[in-house]
């Protein structure tokens, strides 16, 4: 196949991201992780390649502990890092993912210099921040995936709340990952129609707590780890946006020099995604209210940018 994806980290939310771009037969995969799990990521990959048959694709895929077979991807999708476990926080988890993704940073690069990188490993924003400062990439070709997960979460519990398919909910977020997440009410419909016309304050306001929460509420519930088959679906449906070069509008973690009156800080803003990765930030116009969600927004973001150690 043409195109070729690295995911590095094969554990959940890579694995399940292999498994979703397999199904989509859009390019050929590498699964890499730490020698320490010796050849798990080539399992991995084995038992996917053998759901081809089943499934109907073709697709190479390769489980690796060496990024010599990394070399010269489309995409890198960086999953490495320890996952959330109940109680902690995504701050928590900087000190230990930075050293993480600095060194998986610094060697995927060197494999694939040209390549587009979708960051995935949490707290997300400031990790796609690390990745900017440790490799100097252009903010088109790096950038993290958040905001197509947290507005799945929301357009899900809009179509259960008014018993609606999820294929008719458009919703709009804006912000930080997870609970500082700013949703745009204004911007999310039903059918075209903006849902503060369909429900109540109260009903917007539980949906948008429970949104903001929704990745610690699975964290609780799994007890083992965090969320892996809506986030892996996310990463999927990026990736398909940027090797189909489908002009997709999606929320996604960028550099911003400017836009929204922000410098020197990766957040969620929508963004165009093509061959060329993002190819356009888009402007909203905040409402004072929706200002000031986005503000605390960016303070806690920056909170948790300052707990990086340079
Ligand atoms: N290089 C490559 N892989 C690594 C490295 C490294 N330096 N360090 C850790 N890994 C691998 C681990 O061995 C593990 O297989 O990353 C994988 C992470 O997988 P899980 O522990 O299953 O975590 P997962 O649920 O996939 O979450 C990964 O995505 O959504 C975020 O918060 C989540 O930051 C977390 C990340």
């Amino acid at each position: 196949m043409k195109n070729k994806v690295t995911i590095v980290g094969a554990g959940n939310v890579g694995a399940t991201t292999a498994h979703w771009l397999a199904a989509a037969e859009i390019a050929d995969l590498v699964l890499l992780d730490i020698p320490q799990l010796e050849k798990m990521p080539m399992g991995k990959a084995l038992d996917l390649t053998q759901a081809g048959p089943v499934r109907g694709y073709d697709a190479v895929i390769t489980g690796t502990n060496s990024y010599a077979d990394t070399k010269d991807s489309d995409i890198v999708v960086v999953t490495a890092g320890v996952a959330r476990k109940p109680g902690m926080t995504r701050e928590d988890l900087v000190q230990i993912n930075q050293k993480i993704i600095s060194d998986v940073m610094a060697q995927a690069l060197a494999a694939s210099p040209n390549a587009i990188y979708i960051m995935v490993t949490n707290p997300l924003d400031t990790m796609v921040y690390l990745a900017h400062k440790v490799t100097g990439l252009p903010r088109e070709r790096l950038f993290g995936q958040a905001g197509v997960l947290d507005s799945a979460r929301f357009r899900t519990f809009i179509a259960r709340e008014l018993n609606v398919s999820v294929e008719n909910v458009q919703a709009s977020v804006l912000g930080g990952h997870g609970d500082e997440m700013v949703p745009l009410v204004r911007y999310s419909t039903v059918a075209g129609v903006p849902i503060g016309e369909l429900m109540s304050r109260e009903q917007v306001d539980r949906i948008v707590e429970r949104t903001r929460k929704g990745g610690g509420e699975i964290v609780e519930l799994l007890k083992t780890g965090s969320a892996y088959y809506a986030p892996g679906a996310s990463v999927a449906k990026m990736v398909e946006a940027i090797l189909k070069d489908k002009k997709l509008i999606v929320p996604a973690s960028v550099y911003l020099r400017g836009e929204y009156g922000l410098n020197d800080i990766c957040f969620g803003v929508p963004v165009k995604l093509g061959a060329q990765g993002v190819e356009q930030i888009i402007e909203y116009k905040l409402t004072s209210e929706e200002r000031l969600m986005f503000d605390k927004s960016v303070s806690l973001i920056r909170g948790t940018m300052s707990a990086l150690k340079f």
